[in-house]
């Protein structure tokens, strides 16, 4: 099986007989109230998702994340993972100091060892990481809403957040290795989404299994920005994708419990490296991959990978063209296997879709499934469309 990344799958998750011990030394430490954007980053640390990650970055791995694409230790890593707070509240915590981590539920649910305090550079980390200043681009804007100082240091994951929802699609990484190695999967393809499934996504998926044992469909269901569809929403058009078109006993749903930054080709390297710990060998990379708006190049996601040396990521991306289905050929293809023009092509943007779906128009069965079609009209109808569109 694929190892994780930086070699062992990271578990921060306090033993529960050390958990009385460490929730009475917490009871003395300065208490930090941090949003559910950090909560969700702090489990994803403890759980191993993050590996090597033991904690929140320090400025060390942090400037080197920036410059280099890689924590100190060399590492790859695109993408800072950081606890950021106000400078108010900062300016009462010191190196060596050991925080309580709460919820905004009140609730304690981690401690951390204080191993550095710095200054959270956000226009340019904004420039290095989304390639772009500007607010509107939803990553950026959520950056500069944050604190401006970063605390890093190991953590003690204490509690975890008590979910209420996909509880049966809720998978740790170390759960994922023992499902995929029962499964007998030696190679198994991990698909990201952030999207209701449409005849491209499911065309992807399919090629791909082609080549390997399992597929692995990991919709996200961490935070999204504005406008995209509800999570719960989504993985209702892949159940019902699963049931009726999918082979059972070769694919495997789960959420990914991570927050969108939308920052297309780091975040690309990023996602792929999560589903390394997973225990996934290969990863499908599309057309603008966990992009937005016209910050990226189309297949800008894809050739990021080629600044790595493979064996520095392991898992092996897969690397898809634009997808469509094509009238003449009778069939979905990419330009790599079609030779029809454009018109041939049936193509509709995401505006079209939704403005069809809120008035009850079936959009054709060679872009969505009717039965996905279905799951989203009753969402979009349910919904005035300038509701969703916030
Ligand atoms: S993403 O933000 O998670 O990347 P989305 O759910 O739309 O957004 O895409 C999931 C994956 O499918 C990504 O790898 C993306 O590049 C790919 N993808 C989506 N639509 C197409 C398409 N028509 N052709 C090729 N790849 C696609």
């Amino acid at each position: 099986m694929i190892n994780p990344h930086g070699g062992h799958l990271v578990n921060r998750i306090v033993e529960v007989e050390e958990k009385k011990e460490w929730e009475r030394k917490a009871k003395e430490m300065k208490k930090i109230t941090v949003s559910y954007w950090d909560l969700s980053e702090l489990e994803n640390i403890a759980t191993g998702l993050f590996s090597p990650l033991e904690g929140f970055m320090v400025k060390e791995d942090y400037d080197s994340v920036l410059d280099d694409m890689r924590l100190a230790n060399g590492v790859v890593w695109t993408i800072p993972v950081v606890l950021s707070i106000p400078k108010e509240i900062a300016r009462e915590i010191r190196v060596g100091d050991w925080v309580a981590i709460h919820g905004e539920d009140g609730k304690l649910y981690a401690v951390m060892k204080v191993g550095d305090k710095y200054e959270r550079r956000k226009r340019e980390e904004a420039k290095k990481v989304y390639r772009t200043e500007e607010d509107a681009h939803p990553g950026v804007a959520f950056l500069y809403s944050q604190g401006d100082v970063c605390l890093g240091g190991k953590i003690w994951l204490l509690s975890r957040v008590e979910h209420k929802n996909f509880i049966e699609y809720r998978f740790d990484p170390k759960d994922t290795r023992r499902i995929f190695q029962e499964r007998g999967w030696k190679t198994v393809v991990a698909f990201q989404t952030r999207n209701p499934i449409h005849r491209a996504h499911e065309y992807l998926q399919k090629v791909a299994l082609e080549i390997v044992d399992g597929l692995f469909i990991n919709p996200l269901v961490g935070k999204t920005k504005k406008g995209d569809i509800p999570a719960d929403v989504r993985m209702k058009t892949y159940e019902v994708i699963i049931e009726k078109y999918y082979p059972q006993e070769r694919v495997f749903l789960g959420v990914f419990p991570v927050n969108m930054r939308y920052a297309g080709p780091r975040e690309a390297v990023f996602h792929a490296i999560c589903r390394k710990n997973y225990g996934c060998t290969h990863f499908i990379v599309g057309r603008d991959h966990a992009g937005v708006g016209n910050y990226y190049g189309t297949y800008e996601a894809q050739e990021i990978f080629d600044e790595f040396k493979p064996e520095e990521i392991e898992i092996v991306p897969l690397k898809f063209e634009h997808a469509f289905y094509c009238k003449k050929c009778q069939g979905m293809a990419t330009k790599k296997t079609c030779p029809h023009p454009d018109e041939d092509h049936v193509y509709l943007s995401g505006t079209k879709v939704r403005e069809m779906l809120s008035k009850g128009v079936m959009p054709p069965p060679e872009f969505t499934r009717p039965e996905v079609a279905k799951i989203l009209m009753d969402y979009y109808m349910g919904r005035s469309y300038s509701e969703q569109v916030r």
